[in-house]
């Protein structure tokens, strides 16, 4: 292997596609995607032109958080195949060029974890209890939680435990689900455990890391109360330059991942660790992404900026200014199988209203059409920018939410901690259509979906699009493999004035992008048009379109 700069920064300017296995492709016919399926569709994602894979867990687990519940983090579940599926499949994607990154989930373990499992047999004051976050209750016989903290999914963060005679024992923490015990990272125990965790899947090659709630991992000692400040509309009220939250983002967290860099330099220069971390501001932010540490973040500021252009603009301007200042490129993302797809996103009235998911109940639906239209043309601005871009299955055949899952279907732990409150997730994470007349879109072969596909889906199948001008899919392709060309993740943005307050535009090396975010027509510069996101004539740019030239100067 050379060690020219452009190999070893790859992922300054990588366009990383998320595969989200259960809803991929299914090999076997279950209803569940797996890896042989995913194998056998890896040829697909490498001609759409991206430069990486993520695949969300896969490991064993009783899936009660869709796999992000790890009951062993070096081997496959058997629903999605064996580790010789992941070592074909690995082998198979570096055949087509393509690098694959696996997720690390190390906040929290399953409740059916050999580690927990041994943790509860063994007892108050032991070794194993010492890995979690184990706690007597408050108040006379310890019947109240250690603290007020809730649970990211709804109710407490916190469950008591009941002996085998029915007596009641000790609390354990839980950020997430009862069955998604935290760990204890100040316990060296835990460090060592995943080191070697990172090794197993460094040694079976993989490229690096999304790292689940990579701000969570150490809690303030002596885990105190937390009041959160009363709601506000100001969307930066949260800020963690303001308030300081107990259990996210405290420092101690960066010696880890200053740690995990020299694992991953064991195996060469070009692993990386990308953080989930949803952090404000984004100056914040950018400390998961000091040299030392990790070598991206997802940026969902320019996720949450919605459709203004005043907000994506700052979004853009303070990534590249936060993660420029540290050395780190930016990456961009519009969906993941945690938000509402971008597609009927843009479509909502009040997206920020929404963000615990939607279903029948919603009022007012997005305007899907107007969904559509804005997602292409955010997407096509996104692929412009200088960094490197995350897309999620589906969302380059233009997928909507889907909106009418039953609650019987519905198997967001959300949704169930929240009484049917909040929706939660499910609706972005239907199994994907392929084939517009195969069974199951030709997700499954047995016609089986574990979440039912509407039948609508069939338009967006990507047999369909292939054979259809002017789809989302060929949209994709075209800026893919247009972005490659003038190298404009490498690039640098220069921002142009002078087009309307609606209007964003700029230029990355030859490339001018013009994305109108505004409600007037808006006038293109002169210039060989390269791309757009819907048709256009002459030089005027409708609402809600972006356009790529190439300067003729
Ligand atoms: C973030 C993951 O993306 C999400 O799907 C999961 O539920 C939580 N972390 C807990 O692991």
């Amino acid at each position: 292997m050379t060690s020219s700069t452009a190999q070893t920064d790859w992922w300054r300017s990588a366009v990383i596609y998320q595969v989200y296995p259960r809803s991929f492709a299914d090999s076997n016919g279950d209803g569940l995607g797996d890896l042989p399926g995913i194998t056998s569709r890896l040829p697909r994602l490498a001609e759409l032109g991206i430069d990486a894979v993520w695949l969300s867990p896969f490991y064993t687990s009783p899936q009660k958080d869709a796999g992000y519940d790890v009951a062993d983090y070096c081997d496959v579940d058997p629903i999605f195949g064996t580790l010789d599926d992941f070592d074909h499949l690995r082998a198979e994607s570096a055949k087509l060029g393509l690098r694959l990154i696996v997720d690390l989930v190390p906040n929290h373990t399953s409740s059916a974890h050999p580690w927990f499992e041994a943790a509860v047999a063994a007892g108050p004051g032991s070794d194993e209890r010492a890995r979690y976050l184990f706690r007597d209750g408050k108040g006379a016989n310890g019947e109240l939680p250690p603290n007020n903290w809730q649970s990211n999914f709804g109710g407490p963060a916190w469950t008591r435990l009941t002996g085998t005679d029915g007596t009641p024992e000790q609390w354990y923490l839980h950020l997430f689900d009862t069955s998604q015990p935290d760990l204890d990272w100040t316990n060296p125990w835990v460090h060592e455990q995943f080191r070697e965790i990172l090794r197993f899947w460094l040694r079976r090659g993989v490229d690096g890391f999304r790292v689940d709630v990579a701000h969570g991992l150490v809690k303030k000692v002596g885990l105190p109360d937390y009041f959160p400040p009363p709601p506000s509309p100001d969307p930066h009220a949260n800020d963690l330059a303001r308030v300081d939250i107990p259990f996210w983002a405290q420092p101690g967290v960066h010696d880890i991942y200053r740690d995990w860099h020299r694992v991953l330099q064991e195996f060469g220069t070009d692993r990386i660790l990308c953080a989930e971390a949803w952090v404000e501001p984004l100056t914040r932010l950018a400390e998961w992404v000091r040299p030392d540490e990790m070598e991206q973040t997802f940026n969902f500021t320019f996720l949450e900026a919605g459709w203004s252009a005043p907000s994506i603009r700052s979004s853009i301007v303070d990534s590249l200014a936060a993660f420029g200042a540290v050395g780190a490129p930016s990456t961009w993302v519009l969906s993941n199988h945690d938000v509402i797809r971008h597609a009927s996103r843009f479509g909502l009235e009040n997206p920020r209203a929404h963000r615990t998911g939607i279903g029948p109940r919603t009022e007012p639906r997005p305007d899907a059409a107007l969904g559509l239209r804005r997602a292409r043309a955010a997407t096509l601005l996104m692929l412009a920018l200088p960094g490197s871009a995350y897309l999620y299955q589906g969302e380059e055949l233009g997928l909507p939410e889907v909106i009418d899952l039953p609650d019987g279907a519905r198997q967001d732990p959300t949704f169930f901690r929240t009484n049917g409150a909040n929706y939660g997730r499910d609706g972005c994470r239907v199994p994907i259509p392929w084939e517009a007349a195969a069974p199951a879109f030709g997700f499954s072969p047995s016609g089986k979906s574990w979440l039912p596909q509407p039948t609508e889906w069939a338009e967006f199948a990507r047999d369909r699009e292939e054979r259809t001008e002017g789809s989302t899919l060929k949209l994709y392709r075209l800026a893919l493999s247009t972005r490659a060309r003038h190298d404009l993740g490498n690039g640098d943005l220069e921002w142009l004035d002078g087009y309307g307050d609606g209007v964003l535009a700029f230029r990355n090396g030859e490339v001018i992008v013009v994305a109108n975010v505004g409600q007037a027509i808006a006038e293109l510069p002169h210039g060989e048009l390269v791309a757009t996101s819907e048709p256009i004539i002459g030089s005027a740019l409708p609402p809600d379109t972006t356009a790529w030239l190439v300067a003729r100067d």
